[in-house]
């Protein structure tokens, strides 16, 4: 499986090879030191593990999306094609423990809840056969336990619950859910779950506006309750109240270039993590203090080889690892970072 380099800052990365080329060719001395002139704008925060997984050959198919149960030290991974295990599961070290595909068609997004008591996997399918436009919970092992959504079929009611599309889930301990539906269907919106799967609000219209969507593609939950959405259509993320819906802001300024595709936060809640599919770059955002949103900051940034496509990512909260579904790459990477 290829490895593809990181590289920051591409400039300076190309005037310094040039320079340094023919004295340290091939040598790890030569790495090094690009890495750190590349990266001297920035903050550096996070470094590729080069030796993750221990069994890239399990990477059979499209990788879309990753998801991290950090309680259990477990990595989920999907994948598309034909003929290929969907799910696979890796401990954190890179070891592969096992896969399944039975009732997983397309798979999108996916989320890790973990409590003391159970351990499960949801995933977004958005396929068109009779498994597709659901929301799926498994157990761990991959027993189907829940279905949310009319499988097969695709619409936009609440009752029944349909989705086209759906992107992605945020689950809280608690049992609460939060899904953005979708990824270019027929809806636009956020809808906020109970845990027994009752609608406790939505916001459901397409267009540029406050609280409108155009492809809400990712969705995450941070530890002062607001909820961060990925509006990849409209070049921006927006916020709100986890209790109520309510907007709370958004943020234009960092994506005039592409429309961010994951959102996930670091464990210590300082940076949001951002991918951009098509520049095939990873943006650490400064988190707002509380009651603020006001304008984004990238502190840091991760320039993949082109090509790579990063689609969605997770992080560990244990060891704030984070782990990127490469959807052009074919494979998931994972990240660590320096300072713990
Ligand atoms: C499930 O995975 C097995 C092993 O890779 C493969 O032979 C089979 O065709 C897959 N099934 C589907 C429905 O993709
Ligand atoms: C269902 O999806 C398959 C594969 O993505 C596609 O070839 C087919 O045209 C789709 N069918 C419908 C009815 O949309
Ligand atoms: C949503 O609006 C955008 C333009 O703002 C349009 O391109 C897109 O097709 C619309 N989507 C739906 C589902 O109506
Ligand atoms: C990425 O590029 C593809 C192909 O040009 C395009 O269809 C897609 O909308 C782009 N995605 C984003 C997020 O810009």
């Amino acid at each position: 499986m290829a490895r593809f380099w990181l590289c920051a800052g591409c400039t300076v990365f190309f005037l310094a090879f040039l320079i340094l080329h023919s004295r340290f060719s091939g040598s790890s001395v030569l790495r090094e030191f690009i890495f750190q002139i590349s990266w001297r704008s920035e903050e550096i925060l996070y470094k590729l593990d080069v030796g993750w997984p221990k069994h890239s050959e399990y990477f059979t198919g499209a990788t879309f999306c990753v998801a991290v149960d950090s309680l259990n030290g477990l990595l989920y991974i999907a994948q598309r094609g034909d003929n290929i295990q969907k799910v696979l599961v890796f401990t954190e070290d890179g070891y592969f423990l096992r896969a399944w595909n039975y009732t997983v068609d397309t798979p999108h997004g996916m989320f890790a809840a973990s409590t003391l008591y159970e351990q499960s996997i949801w995933i977004t399918d958005v396929g068109n056969g009779s498994f597709g436009h659901t929301i799926k919970k498994y157990s761990s092992l991959g027993d189907l336990v829940q279905v949310l959504g009319t499988p097969g079929k695709k619409g936009t009611g609440l009752n029944p619950l349909q989705f086209d599309n759906p992107a992605e889930l945020y689950v809280e301990d608690t049992g609460d859910i939060y899904i953005v539906d979708g990824d270019g269907g027929l809806n636009n919106r956020l809808i906020k779950l109970s845990q027994d799967f009752l609608m406790l609000w939505l916001h459901g219209e397409n267009g540029t506006g406050p609280a409108k969507f155009n492809i809400p593609h990712s969705v995450t939950v941070d530890s002062s309750g607001r909820v961060w959405v990925a509006d990849r259509g409209n070049k921006r993320i927006q916020v709100f109240d986890k209790d109520t819906g309510v907007w709370l802001g958004a943020w234009n300024n960092c994506f005039t270039e592409e429309g961010p595709s994951s959102v996930r936060f670091t464990p210590d809640g300082k940076y949001l993590i951002v991918a951009q599919l098509n520049l095939s770059r990873l943006l650490f955002v400064a988190a707002p203090p509380v009651g603020s949103i006001g304008y984004c900051s990238v502190i840091s940034s991760i320039q993949l080889a082109d090509q790579v496509l990063p689609h969605l990512l997770d992080v560990s909260g244990k060891t704030g690892a984070i782990y990127v579904a490469e959807i052009g790459a074919k494979q998931v990477q994972k990240y660590v970072p320096l300072k713990s």
